[in-house]
């Protein structure tokens, strides 16, 4: 055991030397690298050297070369190419079997983001079952997040395990916030209290489940049960007591915008829904009852739910999952939508925001997130509001178009929009459409950005790696789903099938 251990922290500092050559990512994705497809928008190859990996899996390398040979437009091949293994290629920062600990960055933040992890997986997820060593990087991300859940339900991105050495990093947003319930920096990068960072683990840890049967990984720690009792309450008690579990506040341009009421937000009313006080964007929630973060919230505890039955634990928490699940899928079928359309955000007094932010969970992601049907009639008028100026965040010229959010501005629009949208249509024009937007709108990068402009070729986050696997994850989808769209022979393609 210490053999193997000390073998592997040998072995880690020699890939260390190795790193320390290779360029850093965040310079290299912002110019074109390698030779170009040879399709109309030539798009350059942006992989890093092998060398430079920082995790490989020939389960990966296959499904690139199954795509490529399959795949009709060769731009389409590039850009899958580049991003289908981005986040192996470019965030596994750590990685320690012995420990069961890794440590994944988002990209160009050296912080690791409960739900940007969850995203940064999921086209994976197919190959866990074949790729032994995949899974056993994915278990350790799991048991990383596991800790971090259990210390500090509320918060939502990391600092390295200490365990890693690895150095913190100062987080300048943070500067001058006091949360409370209070935080350790030295663990937690940002302490924003968002819904979905915890929905992105529970639907992380489901998965690795549903492909592997491992259920060594789970354990008893009710954190999330506590938070989702705690934000359920009503802002005021019958005697007007004040109920608060979570603050945020802080001055001098930490806080954009200031969060209103002492750092509490707005307030609510019950109604059965779960708040959160910044969105999965990391912008501050107008109302807190995110319908989007609610429903992947309802479809995650029922997949919990049904992990814990199939491995016949934890009887009594699989209860309390189905029936916190049912309550609030009850709760958004009776208190968000008006004339078909769901809100954004409700309150419960009756205040409702009807827009989408394109950051997943997002409204147009909701058959994405297995929450209903995308021909369900709520959802496709709601979906027509939202990609149409009745959505405050829906931006549009010839060049571009999309749902974008506050986080950058109403003129950029995010990709990641048209990715959701692919995910919720069966209309083979409307597919076609958003997949060539995202691809002529790379900038000529061959990779996708967080939000690009309407009106110039400006563009946010040229390493952002969750877009990257998202877009990923949305052509294998078409290759099962939509082949004769892509592919030269028209066949359905499943990775290791
Ligand atoms: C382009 O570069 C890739 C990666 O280095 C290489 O595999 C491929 O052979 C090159 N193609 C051409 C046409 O040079
Ligand atoms: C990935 O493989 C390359 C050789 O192809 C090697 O140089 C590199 O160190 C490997 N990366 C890791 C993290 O093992
Ligand atoms: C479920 O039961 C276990 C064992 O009796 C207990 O430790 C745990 O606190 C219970 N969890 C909940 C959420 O009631
Ligand atoms: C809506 O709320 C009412 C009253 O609280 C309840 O009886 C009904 O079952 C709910 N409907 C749905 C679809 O949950
Ligand atoms: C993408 O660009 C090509 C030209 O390179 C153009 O023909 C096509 O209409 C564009 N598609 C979209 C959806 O903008």
């Amino acid at each position: 055991m210490k053999f193997g251990l000390r073998l592997a922290s040998v072995l880690l500092g020699s890939a260390a030397v190795v790193q320390s050559q290779c360029p850093d990512y965040t310079t290299f994705s912002q110019a074109p690298q390698g030779n170009r497809s040879t399709g109309p928008l030539a798009l350059p190859y942006m992989r890093p050297a092998p060398a430079c990996r920082t995790f490989n899996s020939s389960a990966v390398e296959k499904v690139i070369n199954d795509m490529k040979a399959r795949l009709k437009d060769p731009d389409l091949a590039r850009l899958f190419k580049n991003t289908f293994p981005n986040t192996l290629d470019t965030t596994v920062k750590y990685f320690n079997e012995q420990q069961n600990l890794a440590f994944i960055i988002t990209g160009d933040i050296t912080a690791q983001w409960l739900r940007d992890t969850a995203n940064q997986f999921a086209h994976y997820h197919s190959l866990l079952s074949t790729d032994k060593e995949l899974a056993t990087l994915v278990k350790a991300v799991i048991n990383n997040e596991a800790r971090y859940v259990s210390q500090f339900p509320y918060c939502g991105a990391f600092q390295p395990p200490p365990e890693s050495g690895l150095p913190t990093s100062h987080n300048d947003w943070a500067d001058g916030v006091t949360v409370n319930p209070p935080v350790n920096n030295q663990i937690v990068f940002e302490c924003k209290y968002e819904l979905d960072s915890l929905c992105g683990f529970l639907k992380l840890s489901r998965s690795y489940y549903e492909a592997t049967k491992d259920s060594s990984f789970i354990n008893d720690n009710c954190q999330i049960f506590r938070v989702i009792d705690e934000q359920s309450q009503a802002t005021f008690d019958e005697n007007f007591n004040l109920v608060s579990f979570y603050s945020w506040t802080g001055g001098n341009g930490a806080l954009s915008p200031a969060v209103p009421n002492a750092g509490i937000g707005e307030p609510k009313a019950y109604t059965g829904l779960v708040g959160t006080h910044h969105r999965p964007s990391d912008d501050l929630s107008t109302f807190a009852f995110l319908t989007p973060a609610n429903a992947m919230l309802s479809v995650e505890l029922t997949h919990l739910a049904e992990v814990l039955d199939s491995t016949q634990q934890l009887r009594n928490v699989s209860q309390l999952a189905r029936q916190y699940s049912l309550r609030i899928q009850n709760a958004i079928w009776n208190s968000t939508i008006v004339n078909n359309i769901f809100a954004y955000e409700t309150n419960g007094f009756g205040g409702r925001y009807v827009m989408d932010d394109a950051n997943v969970p997002s409204l147009l992601s909701l058959p994405y997130l297995g929450f209903l049907d995308k021909h369900h009639p709520a959802y496709v008028a709601t979906r027509k509001l939202l990609l149409s100026r009745g959505n405050p965040y829906f931006a549009a010229t010839k060049k571009f178009n999309g749902v974008g959010g506050p986080h950058v501005d109403a003129w950029h629009p995010w990709p990641m929009s048209h990715i959701s949208a692919i995910f919720g249509t069966d209309d083979d024009q409307d597919i076609l459409t958003s997949l060539y937007l995202i691809a002529n709108n790379t900038n000529g990068l061959g990779l996708i950005h967080e939000s690009v402009s309407i009106y110039d070729t400006s563009y946010t986050r040229p390493w952002f790696a969750w877009a990257n696997s998202y877009f990923a994850e949305m052509l294998l989808d078409l290759a099962s789903r939509k082949p004769h769209l892509i592919f030269k022979d028209g066949k359905p393609y499943v990775p290791g099938q």
